[in-house]
């Protein structure tokens, strides 16, 4: 099967009408230009998912959801890139061609998205796998039935040193990638180039693609077949793969269960392939890292309710207590966190495969509130019968208190915390503020400080508000069709330009004079998963009031000029030092008075 070339899905998305698709399955209300709904991706009561005809994207004000509508079939109904396309063709009655990839050509697949040759490459340790008799037995031992293999797509990596190399990385640009895809580790020492200077990272494992919620393969966890270290072996950070982020098991999880209440989280890529086998397949799994953030983020976009398993040894109590602190910023009104204790010498994975899913699912309903938790973890802790054990408990909770942000879940939980203490609530809550050491509001500032540093170096960074090469953007975004407009002398005046966000410019307009676009959800398609794509969206989102094609293409012209200018400007300044302190170069005299010229037709066009 080949790749769906460009155009064709450009072509999709021009045709295809995003308030039609998406009509039939949310009931949208007319609002101006816009379609206005209640959003479908999270819980809410008055609508702020809004559906724009004229963009032929969707955005949720609420939940930050947004996309083309090839997007929302992959979101909403589950489905990977090429079904979303296929979708969409039957409906319009197109033939999907498919570009022919046979042959290594090596400027083809180095261009070829990550995305793609993790696919292949993910294919490629399934067949392995099927060839392998060893690591079949092995799966077959720890249980696994062949239906649960191809679900979770799980592969082997042969005992080789150069098995993916030798299959992928045929030239250097492909090794580049292959190392860029974490798939392949340089040596130390040795050969500085040619295929010997990569080994392949996985050898003789068997191989957990890790998946995001549309499918796409990000990385891999590589379990070892006989004892060894280390058991797993996780890709390494890359540009798809962080491991803070990810959730091994989403993509099964969303694709078994169209409407969800609730998720369980595990420890580990076993436990979540045992529970899906079993009939719990709503497990997920954190790959060794603690809960981050972005984890609790992700979960409660889908679900509102979320409880943790961990196994009954010391390390299981430890990682919960760990998930409990990472919990409360995120306990709120609305939200069910709790935590289930496997009994000791169990994991999920032997849990279930001993007493199956129904016993499970009992003790899942009778895990422990995060309130509960917290309060027995402590209790534990203090000697509840003396007024000084109390008094312990209220110094251990106060920190922890500390983290639940304002709401109805903090009242709640002082309530129950001031219960155990033996006080009333507002005078624990009074204590706590005008007592000595780190109070609640004190706490909370140097983490608020350091994300506004954060977002002030970002805004630096990534071109702010009302800069130029944001003006730009917006105005190709918006309007993408107005990059023909722009000269090649235009173009190149952008060349000397170290704004920032440039790099995002230049390879914008190169791309829409290559292949031109007619609206922005062809342009945001195009980005998906590459660098600047999040910013692109950003921007499209934010409501700007431009009028017409025709004023956006003179608007556009004239910030471009205008960058080219400074980017001159700052040259020239360059030069002028350098010819102070010593002569220039022919060609830096010509350029000199290049420069000199265009800034005199600059000031005669009153810029
Ligand atoms: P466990 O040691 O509990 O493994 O690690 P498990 O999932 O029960 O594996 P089996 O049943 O022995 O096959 C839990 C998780 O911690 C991470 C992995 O994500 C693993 O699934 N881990 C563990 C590593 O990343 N590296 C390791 O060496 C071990
Ligand atoms: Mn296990």
């Amino acid at each position: 099967m080949g790749r769906i070339p460009q155009n064709f899905i450009d072509e999709l998305i021009a045709r295809a009408d995003i308030v039609e698709i998406i009509g039939a399955r949310v009931p949208l209300k007319k609002a101006g230009r816009e379609y206005k709904a209640c959003c479908p991706f999270h819980d809410e009561k008055t609508p702020s998912f809004s559906v724009s005809p004229d963009k032929q994207f969707y955005h949720c004000f609420g939940c930050g959801k947004h996309g083309t509508v090839l997007g929302f079939l992959m979101d909403y109904d589950h489905m990977a890139f090429p079904e979303a396309v296929e979708e969409l063709a039957t409906r319009l009655g197109l033939e999907i061609p498919r570009e022919i990839t046979a042959g290594s050509g090596a400027a083809r697949r180095s261009d070829e998205p990550l995305y793609e040759l993790m696919a292949r490459v993910a294919a490629c340790y399934a067949q392995c796998l099927a060839r392998e008799a060893r690591a079949r037995d092995y799966l077959a031992e720890r249980g696994l039935a062949a239906e649960t293999i191809e679900r979770f797509a799980i592969g082997y990596a042969p005992n080789s040193w150069n098995e993916v190399l030798r299959r992928f990385g045929a030239s250097d640009a492909d090794r580049q990638r292959l190392a860029d895809a974490g798939l392949i580790v340089e040596r130390e020492r040795g050969p500085t180039q040619g295929s010997e200077r990569h080994y392949d990272r996985f050898r003789d494992r068997i191989m957990f693609p890790i998946r995001d919620a549309r499918g796409r393969v990000l990385g891999f966890g590589g379990r070892i077949i006989d004892a060894g270290e280390p058991k797993y072996l996780n890709s390494p950070e890359t540009v798809l793969f962080h491991k803070g982020r990810e959730l091994y098991g989403i993509y099964e999880t969303r694709r078994s269960r169209p409407s969800l209440t609730r998720v369980v989280v595990v420890e580990g890529y076993m436990d979540v392939v045992r529970l899906h086998q079993a009939g719990v397949d709503y497990a997920l799994a954190t790959l060794g890292t603690a809960t981050t953030p972005e984890h609790f983020r992700r979960i409660f976009r889908l679900v509102p309710a979320v409880v943790f398993a961990f196994d009954g040894d010391r390390a299981g109590r430890a990682a919960a207590w760990r998930a409990l602190q990472q919990a409360l910023p995120e306990a709120r009104e609305g939200r069910e966190i709790r935590f289930l204790f496997l009994p000791e010498g169990h994991d999920p994975d032997t849990l279930v495969g001993a007493e199956g899913r129904e016993a499970f699912e009992q003790r899942l309903q009778g895990a422990l509130p995060l309130s509960e938790y917290l309060v027995r973890e402590l209790s534990e802790q203090s000697e509840l019968a003396h007024a000084d054990g109390r008094a312990r408990f209220a110094e251990s909770a106060r920190p922890l208190f500390a983290k639940v942000p304002e709401g109805v879940y903090r009242e709640l939980l002082l309530e129950r915390l001031a219960e155990v203490v033996g006080l009333a609530p507002a005078r624990l809550d009074e204590l706590w503020a005008s007592g000595r050491g780190p109070t609640p509001a004190g706490q909370a500032a140097p983490a608020a400080r350091t994300a506004a540093a954060r977002a002030a170096s970002h805004s630096a960074t990534g071109a702010g508000r009302g800069s130029l090469v944001r003006q730009a953007i917006v105005r190709l975004l918006r309007y993408p069709a107005i990059a023909g407009e722009v000269s090649p002398e235009e173009r190149a005046g952008l060349e000397a330009s170290e704004e920032a966000g440039m790099g995002l410019l230049r390879e914008l307009l190169d791309n829409l004079r290559e292949q031109p676009a007619q609206i922005p959800a062809q342009v945001i398609e195009r980005w998906t998963g590459r660098e600047g794509a999040e910013w692109l969206q950003k921007l499209l989102e934010r409501e700007e009031v431009i009028t017409d094609a025709a004023v956006a293409a003179g608007e556009l012209r004239g910030a471009l000029v205008k960058l080219a200018d400074q980017a001159a400007g700052r040259r020239l300044e360059a030069l002028e030092a350098k010819s102070r302190t010593g002569s220039l170069a022919p060609q830096e005299l010509e350029e000199f008075h290049r420069l000199i010229m265009r800034l005199r037709h600059r000031d005669a066009r009153g810029g």
